[in-house]
């Protein structure tokens, strides 16, 4: 029999060392956005901060319904407990509210893997188990946690995802790096300034280092990675008229100091339609009655990130 396979390029981190710069937002949308489109995806919320999972769930439903059984941090628990990969799937959930407005328009889903506030103590434990917080190449378990993440999400009940975006914290530990061994591409929200680009330079770096220190490890004995950069997307443009304000302006249209590529679609500054986006448990470009020019922006934003991760 032959197994279902994913499409090649599908699974994708959001990331930004810099807080605050509408990853989890832009993960959201996208995802919710691709879903109402037919295609079904998977969120994956690494973050501690759970803001993902609060954008889906209600802190009471998350409580009830999530918290002691179906979140990462119960599969973190199973890989540590294990020395490596466990399968992901029982952690899998179909948020409700989005899903009642996806199945109006099609056959799409919109799948998410819950995050747990207490995640952020997974990281010292894994850090623990590779001999120390520098993540030792030397370990004998390097290799089986940084794969946790790509190895579960190769099996079975993960080939029929279209998309799988993981939302990262904005830090790069342990967690993060996990997420990112298991991507092809890697998305960076940032906004329109000279202190965000710093950090993306950073970010770069560092991921360049990941890269390098877990093909050495990984020699010829599992598969070497090679996430590329899908894109930078500039959000919480401040338009003044018809454009971005001068200051934005200036670095928009020069951002090729980092040289790398950006997205077309930008996505404005709109605290009235972004700030209330958990309260329904619908993301903003599913929201009735919302600001049209920025469900357009992120419509956009939606079919340029399928047409590069496709490309
Ligand atoms: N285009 C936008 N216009 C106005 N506000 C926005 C926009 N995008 C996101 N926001 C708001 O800015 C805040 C930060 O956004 P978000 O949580 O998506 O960022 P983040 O990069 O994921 O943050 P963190 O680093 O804490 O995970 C949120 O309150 C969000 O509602
Ligand atoms: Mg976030």
């Amino acid at each position: 029999m032959l197994l279902a396979m994913r499409q090649p390029g599908s699974v994708v981190s959001v990331i930004n060392y810099k807080g605050g710069v509408g990853k989890t937002t832009l993960t959201a949308n996208i995802g919710a956005e691709l879903a109402t489109r037919g295609l079904t995806v998977l969120l994956i919320d690494l973050d501690p901060q759970a803001s993902l999972t609060f954008s889906f769930y209600q802190p009471h439903q998350w409580e009830q319904e999530l918290a002691d059984e179906r979140t990462i941090l119960q599969w973190f628990g199973d890989v540590l407990g294990h020395g490596g990969s466990q399968p992901l799937d029982p952690y899998v959930v179909t948020p409700p509210a989005v899903n009642d407005v996806i199945a109006r328009s099609g056959s799409g889903r919109l799948d998410l893997v819950p995050s747990h506030l207490m995640l952020v103590d997974a990281d010292l434990d894994f850090a623990y188990q590779l001999g120390g917080s520098r993540f030792q190449h030397g370990s004998p378990r390097y290799l089986p946690l940084h794969r946790a993440l790509a190895d579960a999400l190769g099996g079975e009940a993960f080939q029929a995802y279209d998309a799988i975006l993981i939302d990262c914290p904005p830090n790069f530990t342990m967690v993060t790096r996990i997420g990112i061994v298991a991507s092809d591409h890697i998305l960076i929200p940032a906004k329109a300034d000279y202190l965000s680009t710093l950090g993306i330079d950073y970010l770069r770096k560092k991921l360049s280092e990941l890269v390098r220190d877990y093909n050495r490890v990984a020699g010829g004995a599992v598969p070497q990675i090679s996430p590329t950069i899908l894109g930078v997307v500039l959000t919480m443009i401040q338009y003044a008229g018809t454009g971005p304000i001068i200051a934005q302006r200036n670095f928009i249209e020069q951002p090729s100091s980092v040289e790398l590529p950006v997205f077309r679609q930008m996505i404005r500054d709109n605290k009235t339609l972004f700030a209330p986006a958990g309260e329904h448990g619908i993301p903003a470009v599913l929201l009735p009655n919302a600001n049209p020019t920025v469900q357009y922006e992120l419509q956009q934003l939606a079919s340029e990130f399928l047409a590069r991760i496709r490309n």
